[in-house]
């Protein structure tokens, strides 16, 4: 397996520019399963869940034409198989986004249904129920989501959700854009990324609005078209850089990006001792050579700090001044990177879901394994600011979502390879 090998090298210094969304470009992609034209989507990142996306989507008929700069045209009309096999579905969970699409604009859909993950069970009860809710006739067998519309369409249903779901929102938000009547989802996620996905099924000629607020209200229409789309900008892998900037006292500027998707992110930024300028498609951070202090961070839904940059806070205030609480809300198991911190010599104590961390002047280098996405992202922060060389084992989980890690890190300062495994 691939690893990264990573040797401290002082203060992250530089400019990079954010690659598009992961967390917005899968259910866009889902979602051109909706159209009956060709949609154009740009600015996808170079991820392996979008390559793996891409051939679920060629397993169903729909074949990618590629275009240059990552960009791709699908057409939904094109769909022949309404199955989306274990084998893809194992490899990214995200693969559920196609359950809601399919049922809306063919009638039927067969999902195997996605297992459990490294940071918790993350069941997808609330994908199901909505649908119900809206007549589909839904069992579950040999590990596959069986799904009939009856009379093949959808109808409108008012949907409370109980607990807020990102996926689930962006599931009955898609089938509800072809079902007949007007849909409610209450409780809705209001992530920037449901957002842009909304606007990109509005340009497919869909009628919804209340996206971005925890009411969204969607009247069913007969059909969606073509459209051309540009995804938005990753919010998380831009917290990442500046997060790394602030653990190693140094300078990022990151453009390409929006902040106003990252006000909480940016604020406990500034509480760590940073300096943020922003302005129109960039974000800067200075730690003016300053130690950062410690910051408390909750997790919770959007517009409250993100589950997503939990794992880089970690690392943050590991080096930091003084001791900072972080309590994650959203996933029962999303600490695995604590351990192998404390093996490179932080100080993290683990309470249930609370982790205390308090920050030590340095880390030391050693081989680590990440475990999932965002705690490997975390180790490669405490990796650029540790004395010494850390090897990151099993780095498939950063290819996931972080596209070119060490070149676009190289162009900031960073000593780091990728080593074949
Ligand atoms: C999305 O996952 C993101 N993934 C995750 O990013 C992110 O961590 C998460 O939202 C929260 O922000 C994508 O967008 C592809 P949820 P999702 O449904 O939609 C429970 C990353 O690092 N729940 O909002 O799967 C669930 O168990 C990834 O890029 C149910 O109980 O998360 C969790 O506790 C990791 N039943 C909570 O809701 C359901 O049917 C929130 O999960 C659905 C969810």
């Amino acid at each position: 397996m691939d690893k990264l090998i990573i040797t401290g090298n002082g203060p992250v210094n530089g400019e990079v520019w954010a690659s598009g969304a992961k967390n917005s470009a899968l259910p866009i992609l889902a979602a051109t399963l909706l159209s009956e034209g060709p949609v154009t989507i740009s600015n996808l990142p170079h991820l392996q869940d979008i390559t793996t996306s891409l051939e679920l989507l060629g397993r169903m008929g729909v074949e990618p034409v590629m275009g240059d700069n990552m960009t791709v045209q699908l057409d939904g009309s094109k769909v022949e198989h309404c199955h989306a096999p274990y084998e893809l579905v194992k490899k990214m969970r995200a693969s559920i986004l196609v359950l809601g699409p399919l049922l809306a604009h063919f009638g039927s859909a067969e999902v195997s249904l996605p297992g459990g993950c490294a940071i918790g069970s993350r069941p997808v009860d609330l994908h199901i129920r909505g649908l119900e809710a809206m007549g589909a006739e839904i069992s579950v067998e040999n590990g596959y989501i069986r799904a009939k519309a009856p009379g093949g369409r959808l109808k409108g249903a008012r949907i409370v959700f109980d607990v807020v779901t990102v996926t689930g929102t962006e599931n009955l938000l898609m089938a509800a854009t072809l079902a007949d009547g007007r849909t409610v989802l209450e409780n809705a996620a209001r992530e920037p990324e449901v957002v842009d996905l909304a606007e990109c099924l509005i340009a497919m000629g869909a009628r919804i609005i209340g996206h971005g607020t925890d009411t969204i209200v969607i009247e069913g229409v007969e059909r969606l078209h073509g459209c051309e789309y540009s995804v938005m900008p990753d919010r998380i892998e831009t917290g990442t850089f500046l997060v790394a900037a602030a653990a190693s006292r140094g300078k990022v500027r990151v453009t390409r990006t929006r902040a106003d998707t990252l006000d909480a992110v940016l604020a406990k930024l500034e509480e760590a001792g940073a300096t943020i300028t922003t302005g129109d498609d960039w974000i800067e951070l200075d730690m003016q050579g300053k130690r950062p202090k410690a910051v408390n961070i909750r997790t919770a839904p959007y517009p409250a700090f993100p589950t997503d940059m939990q794992a880089q806070f970690v690392a943050l205030n590991a080096v930091a001044e003084g001791t900072g609480t972080v309590i994650e809300t959203i996933f029962e198991n999303r600490f695995m990177h604590v351990q192998e911190l404390n093996r490179m010599g932080a100080h993290i104590a683990l309470e249930g879901n609370t982790a205390v961390v308090t920050g030590t002047e340095r880390l030391s280098g050693a081989p680590v394994m990440a475990t999932d996405l965002r705690a490997s992202a975390s180790l490669v922060i405490a990796a650029i600011v540790a004395d010494g060389e850390t090897m990151v084992d099993r780095i498939y989980h950063i290819d996931r979502g972080y596209e070119c890690i060490e070149e676009k890190l190289s162009g900031l300062g960073v000593i780091i390879r990728r080593s074949a495994g």
